[in-house]
């Protein structure tokens, strides 16, 4: 059996943790498995590249970020778009089948599941990793990497507020998470952050005001926010996404956090500062939690392999490793729960969410 793994989209810790554990398990369960990598995602599958994977190559690697197949990000538009040659889809098909692969592992996010269902469809035997720091798959309770994540922009913020308290200045933190607030909510609380700011509770600039300036009447010296790159205000919600970023554009942004700490600072007459933590939340080691995640998922990825179980992806729910249908999935989005029990929870300790609940 022939076996091929890619890891496609932004990178995040634990991708080769994933590798590892899929390739141990394969090595070790299934008779004369040939395991073969893909590097650079649906980059090297379209462009039909593949070489050997060892049990060397699963060596070591377990704790290292970044992925060892290296990746890319490949528009879900641009599979089934004529292009000269055929679509990106049925190049990539047509390479499957010339790499003479039984089973291909996908390891990726939304964007990646997409894709993934179009080629099992197609009828290619896809099994889906769902990894992401952004968390917002569909189908499982966390994604892999997300928890690294989480405790690299928990410390990031924990650091900050140090500064914020010397300066006794209120400080802004931006988080990513593309769409999703998973990461800035679970971040923001356990950093104790005062005000916490997501996509899926849109702010009101007034409220954001008069909740910092309340803190300073009431003698507090300092504020952290957490503010998730998604953040919105509630004058932007009604916009679609190209609309506002039309807006932001024209402004010179991307995301809101700049220009509201400056309207912050304006009004609270507060010193407001800003850092923006990029691509830190996704380089470096998988903490503990993820590595055993990987494992777990890895493992019973290949174990799906070796039963012949194609079309699915993984997931994590109540704790135990499953799986879901890929076209049950695909193209579907997890966010917060703007009702839900952790963000009840949250404002319940005082957290405010910049809106007027
Ligand atoms: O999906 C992971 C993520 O890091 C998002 O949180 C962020 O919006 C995006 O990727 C950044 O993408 P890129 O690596 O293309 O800049």
């Amino acid at each position: 059996m022939k076996y091929g793994i890619l890891t496609s989209g932004g990178d995040c810790a634990g991708l080769n943790a994933v590798i590892r554990a899929i390739g141990l398990y394969l090595k070790r369960n299934v008779k004369n498995a040939e395991i073969v990598g893909i590097p650079e995602g649906y980059g090297g599958l379209i462009r039909g590249e593949s070489y050997p994977l060892t049990e060397e190559d699963f060596s070591d690697i377990l704790d290292v970020g970044g992925t060892i197949l290296r990746t890319s990000r490949q528009p879900f538009k641009k599979m089934t778009a004529p292009e000269e040659g055929g679509t990106r889809l049925s190049r990539m098909i047509a390479n499957y089948k010339k790499m003479g692969l039984d089973c291909l592992f996908t390891l990726g996010g939304a964007g990646t599941h997409k894709t993934a269902a179009l080629l099992s469809m197609e009828g290619c035997n896809v099994i889906g990793v769902p990894k992401t720091i952004d968390n917002d798959i569909y189908g499982t309770d966390f994604t892999f990497g997300f928890q690294t994540a989480v405790e690299v922009a928990t410390d990031a913020i924990c650091r900050i507020e140090t500064t914020a308290r010397s300066h006794s200045r209120i400080m802004l933190v931006e988080v990513m998470g593309n769409k999703a607030g998973w990461l800035t909510l679970h971040s923001g609380i356990a950093a104790g952050a005062h005000m916490i700011l997501i996509p899926e509770i849109p702010f009101s600039v007034d409220a954001v005001c008069s909740f910092l300036s309340a803190r300073v009447q009431a003698g507090e010296r300092y504020t952290m926010v957490a503010v998730a790159e998604g953040a919105l205000l509630d004058s932007e919600a009604r916009f679609k996404k190209e609309d506002r970023a039309f807006v932001r554009t024209e402004l010179g942004e991307s995301t809101v956090t700049r220009h509201l700490a400056e309207v912050i600072g304006e009004r609270t007459g507060v010193e407001t500062r800003y850092s923006v933590l990029g691509y830190l939340q996704r380089g470096g080691a998988p903490c503990a939690y993820d590595r055993l995640l990987c494992s777990r998922m890895g493992g019973y990825a290949a174990r799906l392999a070796a039963e012949g179980r194609f079309g699915v992806t993984v997931a994590l729910e109540d704790n135990k490793i499953t799986f879901n249908a890929l076209t049950d999935v695909a193209g579907k989005y997890k966010f917060v729960d703007p009702a839900g029990e952790t963000v009840r929870f949250a404002r319940e300790i005082g957290i405010s969410f910049g809106d007027n609940p």
